[in-house]
């Protein structure tokens, strides 16, 4: 299964990729999480990426094409991948489809996940995930058991930098500017298939797997 998860921020890409890695076999392949671990071990590209992920902007995009070009190479992708937060922009997904050309592969699906914008500045304000093994929550809609306080391995829970309701509102902004096109570039390519991502995250996940059979 080779696929692209599609949507603005809070949409529940990371949130649904996580369930469908265990259910396919295949690895999530997330350009935030990749930059934040760059980030966090204050690599030469996690420097230069800082600036642009803290203003709620993006990484240009030769740096983000480089990271998933390698990415795809890896042994795990061999039955394939959820693309999460990647692509981006109209030259990123130019870019992807020549790489996949190149490596004798085609994409499967594109999903796209629509949610109302103020529904995406609640989910994003109260977003937690653990310091540690970095399960997600959220403060209503996946509460941990213990306030504050991971369930599968009990450290403690932590917010992303750029999810304060200003950068929160930047990134939207982004997303409907570089992003959104993309909805009809997949559209073109008869890829797009689009669901309604404001329903619980477990009948989005319903929804997706019904999508994935039919393929
Ligand atoms: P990235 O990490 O990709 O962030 P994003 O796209 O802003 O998306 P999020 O991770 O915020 O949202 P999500 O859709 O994964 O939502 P989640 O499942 O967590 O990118 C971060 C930054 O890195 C970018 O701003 C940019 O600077 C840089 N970057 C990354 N990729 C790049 C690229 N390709 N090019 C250039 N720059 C790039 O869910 C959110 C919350 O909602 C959670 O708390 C969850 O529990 C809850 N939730 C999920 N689904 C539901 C539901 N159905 N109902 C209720 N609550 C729900
Ligand atoms: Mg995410
Ligand atoms: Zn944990």
């Amino acid at each position: 299964m080779k696929l692209i998860l599609l949507g603005p921020p809070g949409a529940g890409k990371g949130t649904q990729a996580k369930t469908l890695v265990d259910e396919y076999g295949i690895p999530q392949i997330s350009t935030g999480d990749i930059l934040r671990a760059a980030v966090k071990e204050g690599t030469e590209m996690g420097l230069k990426a800082k600036a642009f992920m803290d203003a709620g902007g993006l990484v240009p995009d030769e740096v983000v094409i480089g990271i998933v070009r390698d990415r795809l190479q890896h042994d795990d992708c061999a039955k394939g991948f959820i693309l999460d937060g990647f692509p981006r922009t109209v030259p990123q997904a130019d870019a992807l489809q020549s790489t996949l050309s190149g490596l004798q592969k085609e994409l499967d699906l594109v999903i796209s996940l629509a949610v109302d914008g103020e529904a995406l500045v609640e989910r994003l304000a109260g977003r937690r995930a653990c310091g540690s093994c970095g399960r997600g929550y959220h403060v209503s809609y996946e509460p941990p058991k213990k306030s504050d306080v991971c369930d599968v391995c009990g450290a403690a829970l932590v917010q992303r930098a750029d999810d304060q309701e200003e950068t929160i509102r930047k990134r939207l902004a982004v997303y409907d500017e570089q992003t959104a096109p993309l909805i009809a570039y997949y559209r073109g390519c008869g890829l797009l298939r689009e669901l309604d991502g404001m329903k619980p995250i477990d009948e989005v996940r319903t929804r997706i797997s019904d999508l994935l059979k039919a393929v």
